[in-house]
């Protein structure tokens, strides 16, 4: 953790969610008490379908709902495509952008991330840019180079710390149960910051918010919340369990 920096846990649930599992946002909401809101920010990031109802049964918690993914036009004859502002217009405060998953299903290189960070900027939410190596990337020693060109590919310049949060997901430890030693994530951590100053600048860049994602669990979420510049988490598979996400709340508090 960075101690001038209060951390933020947040849940992206993927293509999972139908109107019943909202409840798993209100008990998240019940279980989000008066320490845990001293200590810890939270955001859940529902599929889009989900993101009206969700920020409206949330109302009054102080938890953040996101996006998960946002297109790079703002709007007209792009059939399928969710804009950021559409995003923000149904309550979102944050957008996800360049999760491996899109990264690898939808062939989405950095220009591309880039440019849907920078939509989600002029729509006023603040992206979750996601970085991270595959396992042969890390196996052949490029874990740190590859990570630092998808963040000089992929972050806009000139952010302010408010502005932008950094997810470093290694796709080896997403869903897998895997997780990089503490050691590997505070190199790689202490890397992402020291880079980004080069492109927000080195105020801006001491505050960035720099969450850990990829099999975070109850279990582990202390061990990875302890690591320097490791700034929360970004969680999937137990951010669908309301008691695991608060217990990886608990761990960052
Ligand atoms: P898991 O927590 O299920 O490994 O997923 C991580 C992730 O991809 C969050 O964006």
């Amino acid at each position: 953790m960075t101690r001038s920096i209060r951390p933020l846990v947040a849940g992206n649930w993927k293509m999972n969610g139908l109107k019943a599992d909202l409840a798993i946002a209100t008990e998240v909401a019940r279980g989000y008490d008066a320490s845990l809101k001293a200590a810890v920010d939270l955001a859940i990031c529902p599929p889009s379908t989900l993101l009206f109802t969700a920020t409206a049964a949330l109302i009054g918690s102080r938890i953040a709902t996101g996006g998960q993914d946002c297109s790079v036009q703002p709007a007209g004859a792009f059939t399928g495509e969710v804009s950021a502002a559409m995003l923000a217009d149904a309550g979102a405060s944050f957008c996800i952008v360049g999760h491996s998953e899109r990264r690898t299903l939808h062939g989405e290189d950095n220009a591309t991330i880039r440019a849907k960070a920078e939509a989600a900027r002029k729509a006023l939410l603040v992206p979750i840019i996601c970085v991270g190596e595959t396992q042969g990337e890390r196996e052949a020693g490029k874990a740190l180079a590859v990570v630092r060109r998808q963040l000089k590919g992929s972050v806009p310049e000139g952010l302010d710390a408010a502005s932008l949060v950094i997810a470093y997901e290694p796709v080896w430890a997403i869903g897998t149960g895997l997780t990089p030693t503490a050691a590997d994530v505070a190199e790689m951590h202490a890397a992402i910051r020291s880079d980004l100053a080069r492109i927000v600048g080195k105020n801006a860049a001491a505050g960035v918010r720099l969450l850990y994602g990829g099999s975070v669990k109850p279990s582990n979420a202390a061990e990875l919340m302890n690591v320097a510049n490791v700034d929360g988490a970004l969680v999937g598979g137990a951010s669908l369990k309301a008691e695991e996400f608060l217990a990886i709340a608990r761990a960052c508090a």
